[in-house]
């Protein structure tokens, strides 16, 4: 006997049926149960969601045998269900198996037929489940493959949730986040929930995804009345039936040999909620199975991501430094970068830019004279004019910045192509590759009136800083066959209201 078949509910409202199916399957081996109706029967399945099979009867009062299997398929999704009918309802038996039903018994039936229709449903059950069971597995290993792939946080949450909620076919789910001080949740990102809920913050313990973080247990509930202790962390909570999981840190690395502490111990970095499940089924523990193996490999993405960016934000560091020691050497040029920076991004934000191109700025600005270490500091600080020569070694900083660059595996073409082409002009005119108009874009365009504006109102060696006025007729001269005429006027209004002054040290930061 199949040890998960150990109990069977026979629900019929004829007595005599009841007591003549018990009596002939406890004999079998079976935990056999009755129930005189549909209504009475589905109050068992709830009560003991352990029964492997069910046995019903079609024409009952209330509610009928097909009624009873379509429901029993909600409260019980694994339960295999067979209907016993007498011979004038074999059409209605046959529209039973429709609806999922796995056999028929034809009463008045014999131990045998009772015992074939057992083993034929628990076969087929079998076979069912493996069928599932192999198509659940090439479904998580697909998404497991993906989730590896991907190294950018937030498209790894996305991905992560959609693919969950369509595996468990589910409506409604969230990836929550722990917090910088870990001890509360956050949601990042979220399919289904009202408005109010998109943003919550959640302390540890509190909420049914607070108790997931701090006891770093999954939870698979299929009716949250049965949970005393739940219903009152769950008050905002409308489904009843959900899966929660923690998402663990187990990889931590020491931070001076970069290899594997052994001492630390994982820790939860995010929890992954789904619920409401469609056509108003359960969840069932197969579903939290497969969710676990996702979530496995999504906190090993996850933290890599985050590994990923500590390695990026150093490397970032490094560049930004070697900016800063090149800008040390040339009291007149001391913080020209940073200023650079600081007018792109509020110019950026003035023009309307998408926030993605003034990131884009904001970076490629602070590093756009970095190739200037290739020039000699004798050229750099010569009060005299320069020579042809000079000039020339001098006009290869943007490219030798370009050089120095493009193996940076984080940094993207964008941000190259503010390095290489800010001394780029609209009629030619400008250098290294003499790009002109359409080739020249937005981003270069105001990268490249910011590093004029700050050129010209600084002091140099050989001459001192130009007057608000002079820089404005010198903008207004180059707007058109030079500089961006849109991009210049707005430095032009910056100039004449002051605005400039503010942004001079003031680096504004992305809206969150
Ligand atoms: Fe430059």
């Amino acid at each position: 006997m199949d040890t998960d078949c150990t109990s069977i509910l026979v629900v019929d409202d004829e007595a005599v049926i009841r007591d003549l199916m018990t009596e002939i399957l406890t004999e079998e081996g079976y935990d056999v149960e009755a129930a005189r109706d549909g209504l009475h029967a589905l109050e068992c399945l709830r009560e003991r969601p352990d029964f492997a099979m069910l046995f019903t009867d079609i024409m009952m009062p209330e509610m009928d045998g097909i009624e009873l299997i379509r429901e029993a398929r909600h409260v019980s999704p694994d339960v295999i269900p067979i209907v016993m009918t007498g011979h004038a309802t074999l059409e209605t038996a046959r529209a039973a198996v429709k609806e999922g039903a796995y056999d028929y018994v034809l009463k008045p039936f014999s131990i045998g037929e009772i015992r074939v229709a057992i083993d034929n449903a628990l076969e087929r059950h079998r076979l069912l489940r493996e069928n599932a069971r192999l198509r659940d597995l090439k479904q998580t290993f697909r998404i497991s493959e993906t989730i590896a792939a991907i190294h950018e946080e937030d498209h790894l949450l996305d991905f992560v949730l959609h693919a969950s909620l369509e595996h468990v076919e589910a409506a409604r789910g969230s990836i929550m986040l722990t917090t910088e001080n870990g001890q509360a949740l956050q949601v990042a990102i979220s399919v289904g929930l009202p408005d109010e809920a998109k943003d919550a913050v959640v302390p540890y313990g509190k909420s049914i995804a607070g108790w997931v973080a701090e006891h770093s247990l999954p939870l698979c509930i299929q009716n949250i009345q049965d949970s005393p202790e739940l219903v009152k962390l769950s008050r905002r909570l409308k489904d009843h039936s959900f899966i929660s999981l923690p998402l663990e840190h187990n990889l931590m690395l020491d931070t001076y040999t970069s290899k594997p502490n052994t001492r630390s111990k994982p820790h939860v970095i995010a929890v992954l909620n789904v619920s409401q499940k469609k056509d108003g089924f359960l969840f069932t523990d197969g579903d939290l199975k497969a969710l676990s193996i996702v979530a496995k490999h999504a906190s090993v993405a996850l933290e890599n991501v985050h590994l990923l960016k500590d390695l990026e934000s150093a490397h970032l560091d490094t560049l930004k430094s070697m900016a800063l020691v090149l800008e040390a050497k040339d009291p007149y040029t001391h913080g020209h970068s940073e200023r650079v920076r600081n007018y792109s991004v509020a110019a950026g934000i003035q023009l309307g830019m998408p926030s993605k191109d003034v990131e884009t700025m904001r970076l490629g600005a602070m590093l756009h004279d970095v190739g200037k270490i290739g020039v000699s500091d004798a050229i750099l600080n010569k009060v005299e004019p320069l020579i042809y020569a000079e000039w020339e070694a001098i006009k290869l900083h943007p490219v030798v910045g370009y050089d120095v660059l493009a193996p940076v595996g984080f940094l993207k073409p964008e941000h190259l192509a503010l390095v290489r082409s800010h001394h780029e002009r609209l009629d030619g005119s400008g250098y290294p590759d003499g790009l002109r108009e359409g080739a020249i874009d937005d981003r270069v365009r105001v990268l490249a009136v910011a590093d004029t504006y700050d050129a010209m109102s600084g002091d140099r060696a050989y001459r001192k800083g130009l007057s608000a006025e002079e820089i404005v007729d010198e903008l207004r001269f180059c707007a058109h066959d030079k500089l961006d005429p849109e991009v210049v006027a707005l430095f032009i209004h910056m100039i004449e209201s002051g605005e400039i002054h503010r942004y001079r040290d003031l680096e504004l930061k992305p809206d969150k």
